[in-house]
């Protein structure tokens, strides 16, 4: 850790700073939006913030999940549940034959070799991939999704498809302006209804056009 960063804490720490409103984290490369505050007393989670961000979040590795990431791929999976259409937990063996069978179109995102989120394209007609995105909810918020994102839209231009689509649970107001501010646009209705605690609910289509 650098005495400048530090210093960057203590004084956070008198003023009782949010970590955006420290002069030296606010510069145009860093681009830090947690609302955490940033004092000695939270230094950890400071700490995190700097390790993954200082660097314009060149921590973060986009590689395909290998079946040794299966428990924590689920595990990141299941957190975040009641905003996905799959109605119960998934299993670490069921992830792992995601895994196997998705090869190339399963990609983790890690910081300093945790695995935070994962975005699996699934073949989605002739020339489509449907789109399955979950960050670990203690690093939403940083762009991790919007890395994968493009990552995602990279790869499958490369390998020629056409349109990305999602399915988002209507209540998911989050995952909306995710997506609408990562440039896809709403084209309606799922022909799914998916039930959620025992309620119907509908499914709003987003596609991205390649
Ligand atoms: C949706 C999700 C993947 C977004 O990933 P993320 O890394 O947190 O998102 P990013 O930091 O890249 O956010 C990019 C933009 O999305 C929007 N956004 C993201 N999270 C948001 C939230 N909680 N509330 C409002 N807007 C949000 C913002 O416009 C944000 O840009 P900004 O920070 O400049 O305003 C993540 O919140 C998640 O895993 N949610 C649970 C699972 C889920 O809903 N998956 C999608 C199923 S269809």
């Amino acid at each position: 850790m650098t005495s400048t960063f530090l210093i960057a804490c203590q004084i956070g720490n008198i003023f009782d700073l949010k970590i955006e409103e420290i002069p030296i984290l606010c510069n145009e490369k860093v681009k830090i939006k947690d609302r955490t505050k940033c004092p000695a007393n939270n230094l950890y989670q400071a700490l995190d913030l700097r390790s993954g961000f200082m660097k314009g979040s060149k921590e973060i590795k986009i590689k395909p999940l290998s079946t040794s990431d299966a428990e924590r791929a689920a595990e990141i999976y299941n957190q975040s549940l009641q905003y996905l259409s799959r109605e119960k937990e998934i299993s670490e063996e069921k992830m792992k034959e995601f895994i196997t069978e998705n090869k190339e179109f399963f990609l983790g995102a890690y910081l300093n070799n945790l695995l935070v989120g994962h975005l699996l394209l699934k073949k989605e007609g002739e020339k489509g991939l449907d789109i399955g995105i979950v960050i670990d909810p203690k690093y939403q918020g940083k762009k991790i999704g919007s890395r994968l994102i493009k990552k995602g839209i990279k790869l499958a231009r490369s390998k020629n498809y056409k349109k990305l689509v999602v399915d988002i649970l209507e209540y998911n107001s989050p995952a909306i302006k995710f997506f609408e501010k990562n440039g896809f646009k709403k084209t309606g209705f799922s022909k799914r209804t998916i039930v959620k605690k025992g309620k119907k609910t509908k499914l709003l289509r987003y596609a991205y056009n390649l």
